[in-house]
């Protein structure tokens, strides 16, 4: 108990000068302190043992209006503690400019789970990989060519302290010691996992978070529970922890632990309660009684635990990560991740499930767990197409295009996410069908092929790398360029997006093309894509054509109050979907598993017409019609992957 020692010492200077403050001090010094203790093998808070029960929830996947309902179904849950990382790419969109405002407001976030009696296990990365988009690695960084990510390259860690510099100061206050809920701070992620398994990057880091947020805190490791990542994945004075799910022996991999980590708490710092899903996977699911049985043998061996997930939630947006194995496979929108809150944060049978094995090893608040939020079905909208993607060039992309001999990325374009258009013109008439290839694999990561506007089919990386075209010379070749989400793990999280190498149209290597760096949330949100049907100025011959990317639009009225509500694109075929200038996600209903966006109740207004854009890449349903249902479908694969 030195903290008390030094509390005693600070009050007796003060005691000359000021006989008030003493008073305040004896009332307000409680002497908070949270450590570990190497001899018992536990957690101390305030200098008694101490058990973690936590659970996973991601700020960044959780509308901020939601947060203090999830947090306090956690708690009623009888969790005593919740995790989270801090994804940097969402708090740094361009390098030096920060946002914690709204969703990203962490310090909110912190505070209500403060006042819901929450502490905090803190993952701010800098690398989180938490299927997230580039596992949280702000996609500027490959701006520099050759930058080694994750790793003490030069510019990558001057990136990384500025971020830093940044971000801890605002921890610092919210540390358990400091009056705050965090209890211990992760240092990188699954850091033994990465090839470079360079220690003095992990040094360097120790050295940041030690000098904001002090010696005194408690700062650990997590890796998969096998040698070869614990060897790169620890460090010295940095406490050793491992994660793993239903499928793994409790005694091995605690044995695994204690061979990196020979004293000091037992830690799992990921349980999986449920898995996730890429597109054209079967839905993944975690059954309860797999999770309760390990749930009761790790708690009776006195092991800290945090469930990964608690509450899913949602890939908004383009937040979404992918995996490489084999081949590319993007993650689905939903991350409801079969876990214990549903992605829309219901209750589900799995939190009962747990709540009861928790209530035998732990005291769990009494009081009823916050019902499931009102759902509601409304029915059918019929949308209107606003125009095909080359018709809207203008609105899209004001600033106009970048010229260039070869095709250049994303990054190069410094357009981090979303759609970009490429444009060349034919070099001469190819009368018979003629293949498009890109020889390189270099369609990152699909490209929606036009020919004069008249839409040609899809290429995609790792699978369809050849398309037949035919035109004439002159004729306008177009490719929407779609990023489908960076890698989040392994070595390949360093990808570019875009047409990465150069195409060939027969014999001919295409040149000299126009980029058009799309912005489609700038357009929805200031109503752009709502106005009426364009005029044409293109002099093809136009016939009413579902197929190609094309906007499309509606309007919802909601007569009495906004429910949440799940969104199908039932016989639409893969894009993208905003409402009320919020960007739900992407969609792929001819692939699956999942089938329905969430659309949260309070994006929905019930005095004036709620407005709906799809950007559809592919082919529109006949009907034009979309559907809002009072339940979520994330078990339907239609297409299998191939994997
Ligand atoms: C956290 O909550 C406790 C208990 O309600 C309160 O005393 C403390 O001031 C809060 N901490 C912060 C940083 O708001
Ligand atoms: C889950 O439990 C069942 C028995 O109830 C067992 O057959 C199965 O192998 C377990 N699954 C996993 C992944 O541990
Ligand atoms: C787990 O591993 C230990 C040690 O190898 C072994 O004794 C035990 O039987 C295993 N438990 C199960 C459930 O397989
Ligand atoms: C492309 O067209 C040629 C005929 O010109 C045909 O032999 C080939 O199978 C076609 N390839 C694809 C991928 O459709
Ligand atoms: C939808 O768009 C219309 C026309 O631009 C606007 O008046 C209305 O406020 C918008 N609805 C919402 C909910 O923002
Ligand atoms: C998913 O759907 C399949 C096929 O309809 C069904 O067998 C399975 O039980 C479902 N899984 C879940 C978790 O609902």
């Amino acid at each position: 108990m030195e903290c008390m020692k030094f509390e005693n010492k600070l009050a007796a200077v003060f005691c000359a000068f000021c006989f008030i403050f003493i008073v305040w001090q004896l009332q307000t010094a409680d002497c908070r302190s949270f450590s570990v203790d190497y001899e018992k093998d536990c957690f101390l808070k305030d200098g008694k043992p101490f058990q973690y029960v936590s659970g996973s929830i991601h700020y960044s996947r959780v509308p901020r209006f939601y947060w203090q309902d999830r947090l306090k179904k956690m708690y009623m849950t009888g969790l005593n503690s919740i995790q989270t990382y801090v994804p940097w790419n969402f708090h740094e969109p361009i390098q030096g400019i920060y946002n914690f405002k709204g969703d990203r407001d962490l310090e909110h976030f912190l505070d209500l789970a403060n006042q819901t009696g929450l502490l905090v296990i803190l993952r701010p990365g800098p690398y989180i990989c938490a299927e997230w988009e580039m596992g949280g690695l702000p996609s500027w960084l490959l701006q520099k060519p050759n930058i080694v990510l994750r790793s003490t390259d030069p510019d990558y860690l001057q990136a990384v302290d500025n971020w830093l510099n940044v971000l801890l100061p605002k921890i610092r206050r919210w540390l358990y010691s400091n009056g705050g809920n965090i209890i211990s701070v992760q240092v990188e992620n699954e850091y033994g996992s990465y090839f470079a398994c360079d220690y003095n990057y992990l040094r360097h880091l120790k050295v940041m978070f030690q000098y904001f947020l002090g010696e005194s805190t408690v700062l650990f490791t997590t890796d998969g529970n096998t040698d070869w990542e614990m060897t790169c994945g620890t460090l010295q004075g940095l406490h050793a922890t491992i994660d793993f799910g239903t499928d793994t022996n409790i005694t091995e991999a605690f044995m695994r632990q204690r061979k990196f980590q020979p004293n000091g708490p037992l830690v799992n710092s990921e349980f999986y309660t449920g898995w996730l899903d890429h597109w054209g996977d079967v839905h993944a699911f975690v059954k309860s009684e797999n999770i309760t049985s390990m749930l009761m043998e790790m708690f009776a061996l006195g092991v800290n635990v945090n469930m990964y997930m608690f509450e899913g939630g949602t890939n908004f947006g383009y937040w979404n990560g992918a995996e490489f194995n084999e081949r590319y496979l993007p993650v689905v929108t939903s991350y409801d991740y079969d876990a214990p809150l549903s992605e829309a944060g219901d209750p589900t049978e799995k939190l009962f499930a747990i709540k009861s094995v928790i209530s035998k090893f732990f005291s769990v608040p009494a009081g009823p767990m916050p019902p499931p939020t009102q759902k509601y079905a409304y029915g059918y909208v019929s949308l209107k197409k606003v125009s095909c993607i080359t018709e809207l060039l203008d609105d899209l992309c004001p600033q106009g295009p970048v010229h260039s001999y070869y095709p250049i990325t994303f990054e190069e374009m410094k357009q981090s996410y979303g759609y970009m258009l490429y444009r060349t013109k034919l070099p001469k008439a190819f009368q018979s069908p003629t293949p498009l290839i890109s020889p390189l694999n270099g369609i990152h990561d699909r490209g929606y092929v036009l020919i004069n506007g008249l839409y040609q089919g899809v290429m995609e990386r790792d699978t369809t790398l050849v398309l037949n075209v035919t035109g004439q010379e002159g004729d306008y070749l177009d490719i929407l360029m779609e990023n489908m989400g960076r890698i989040n793990f392994g070595s390949n999280i360093n990808e570019r997006k875009g047409l990465v190498s150069n195409l060939y149209l027969g014999n001919y290597i295409l040149t000299d093309w126009l980029i058009y760096a799309l912005s489609f949330d700038e357009a929805v949100s200031s109503g752009l894509l709502q106005a009426e049907m364009r005029h044409y100025h293109s002099t093809v011959r136009r016939i009413e054509n579902l197929k190609g990317p094309t906007v499309y639009k509606g309007t919802l009225e909601i007569q009495n109050v906004a429910w949440d509500t799940f969104l199908n694109l039932k016989r639409w075929t893969k894009g993208q979907v905003w409402i009320n200038g919020i960007n739900l996600g992407r969609y792929w209903s001819t692939k699956g598993p999942q089938q329905t966006l969430f659309v949260p109740g309070p994006i929905l207004s019930t005095s004036v017409p709620n407005n709906i854009t799809v950007l559809e890449l592919e082919e529109a349903s006949s009907t034009k019609q979309i559907l809002f249902m009072n339940r979520p479908q994330l078990n339907n694969t239609v297409m299998r992957g191939e994997h």
